[in-house]
């Protein structure tokens, strides 16, 4: 471990590679549907003030212990608390890093796949017809060794950036497909809005209709808002660990959360002005994805081309995302077993690849796995990560903050960087409370529904 650790080579590539974390796959496929269906701009207000408030407090928080500690959660953890059980916080996160990279690499597979069937013209027979998409999707994703294949060279792809380091990999691509992402989005919202009746997509997702905000509309942005934002397992720790004094803390996360809720935006205005435009169904997740989509871009002038743009921007978003999964795994073994990053990278790239087959497997292809709390292992993995490790990991990061390493440590490490701030000792404490509390409500409702049946909110 005598190697020089590797620092971020620009301010804007750290910012770039951290929103390239946050903006993934649940920002297009989970947002603007939330949105559309929760009362528009008036759940956008409310999911604004829960990222203001939880986001951005942890958000912070993983940063500084990363920056102060210079290392991955663990050690971090370790080094912050020595001998005591806070490194299990640490193991946490690197649990659910196999955890979530596991589906994450087979639906990251799934978007290849399309993106190829869209390239070679394979929508046109879909047109208009959502009910044969529905059919050809489940039908891939049932197969035994196609979603394989797609999922090993989506795997290997993360492999390779995280093999070439910090700046040679992570940064480097995330400043090419970062920007990249938002200018084709760009194009598609133009695309869509000028399409006739397009302008209805976005009375879908921005007129305000207080009427159909309800609690369980607020509770989900409040469990969104913490997903989106990677937060709860230590990729934000791991990420500020190769940062210097120098960066303003409070002004990356304002960034990052600017450009999370920006993008996802951006893509509900892409997404629902074409969907509305061709009258198909506002739908959400992976039917909105792989089953309208696939059906809507055919029947515009040029689909194949619209269909192949939209599809490789996903892809950008999915790796993005996943890659900064992987570098919580490597940093670990980097940091606190002494291994090199190719070592470490390759068998763990290929453990979590044989793990994600698994769950591919289990939606059909070939063997038959025993459900786990009436899910297929894949839906397992899913509701796991981000019903339970995400967020207590995320309300025991708070804890540590509040109530071990000490608010007066962790603001010392805050300032550096920064001129002056609104952040003050007092408004930061307050903070970290809410998001423990708020977090801690949204653990109880799950397990107080899963365990008694017992549904707090309807
Ligand atoms: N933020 C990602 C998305 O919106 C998903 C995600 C959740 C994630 N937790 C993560 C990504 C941890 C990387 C690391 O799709």
């Amino acid at each position: 471990m005598s190697n020089q650790r590797e620092q971020w080579g620009s301010k804007i590539g750290f910012i770039l590679a951290a929103s390239g974390s946050a903006v993934g796959i649940g920002n297009i496929w989970k947002f603007p549907h939330m949105a559309g269906q929760n009362g528009g701009a008036a759940f956008t207000l409310v999911y604004l003030v829960c990222i203001l408030i939880v986001g951005l407090s942890i958000v912070i928080g993983e940063f500084v212990i990363g920056r102060r500690t210079q290392l991955s959660p663990v050690g971090a953890f370790e080094k912050l608390a020595p001998k005591t059980g806070w490194k299990w916080l640490g193991f946490l996160g690197v649990g659910s890093a196999f955890v979530i990279l596991s589906f994450y690499g087979v639906v990251g597979g799934w978007i290849l796949k399309y993106t190829y069937i869209s390239i070679t013209g394979g929508f046109a027979n879909l047109s208009n017809n959502p009910e044969a998409a529905g059919n050809v999707f489940n039908a891939f994703i049932a197969g035994t060794w196609g979603p394989i294949f797609w999922q090993v060279i989506f795997m290997a792809i993360c492999v390779w950036v995280i093999i070439h380091g910090v700046r040679g990999g992570i940064e480097k691509w995330s400043k090419i497909m970062m920007p990249l992402i938002v200018i084709l989005l760009v194009v598609l919202a133009i695309r869509g809005l000028t399409l006739p009746n397009g302008m209805e997509g976005l009375a879908f997702m921005f007129k305000p209709k207080f009427e159909d905000l309800t609690a369980s509309g607020v509770l989900l942005a409040l469990g969104h808002s913490f997903f989106t934002l990677s937060l709860g397992m230590g990729t934000m720790i791991t990420y500020g660990s190769y940062l210097n004094r120098k960066q303003n803390l409070l002004n990356s996360a304002l960034w990052v959360i600017f450009l999370d809720t920006f993008i996802a935006m951006l893509a509900g205005v892409a997404i629902f002005s074409t969907v509305f435009a061709l009258g198909a169904d506002p739908a959400e997740g992976p039917g909105l994805i792989f089953v309208i989509l696939p059906s809507v871009f055919p029947q515009l002038a040029g689909g194949s081309i619209w269909g192949t743009l939209f599809f490789f921007l996903l892809f950008m978003a999915a790796l993005t995302s996943a890659i900064s999964i992987l570098e919580v795994v490597t940093a670990y073994f980097v940091d606190q077993k002494g291994w090199s990053r190719l070592k470490a990278t390759l068998l763990f790239g290929f453990v979590i690849t044989i793990v994600g087959v698994f769950c591919s497997l289990s939606l059909g292809g070939g063997i038959n796995i025993t459900s786990f709390l009436g899910m297929s292992f894949f839906d397992f993995m899913d509701y796991l990560s981000s019903k339970y490790m995400l967020p207590i990991g995320g309300m025991f990061i708070a804890i540590f903050i509040l109530k071990k390493w000490g608010v007066n440590q962790f603001m010392d490490e805050l300032k550096q960087g920064m001129d002056k701030s609104f952040l003050s000792k007092q408004l930061i404490t307050v903070l970290f409370w809410i998001a423990t509390t708020v977090v801690g409500f949204i653990i109880l409702i799950e397990v107080l529904d899963v365990l008694f049946g017992i549904n707090l909110i309807q």
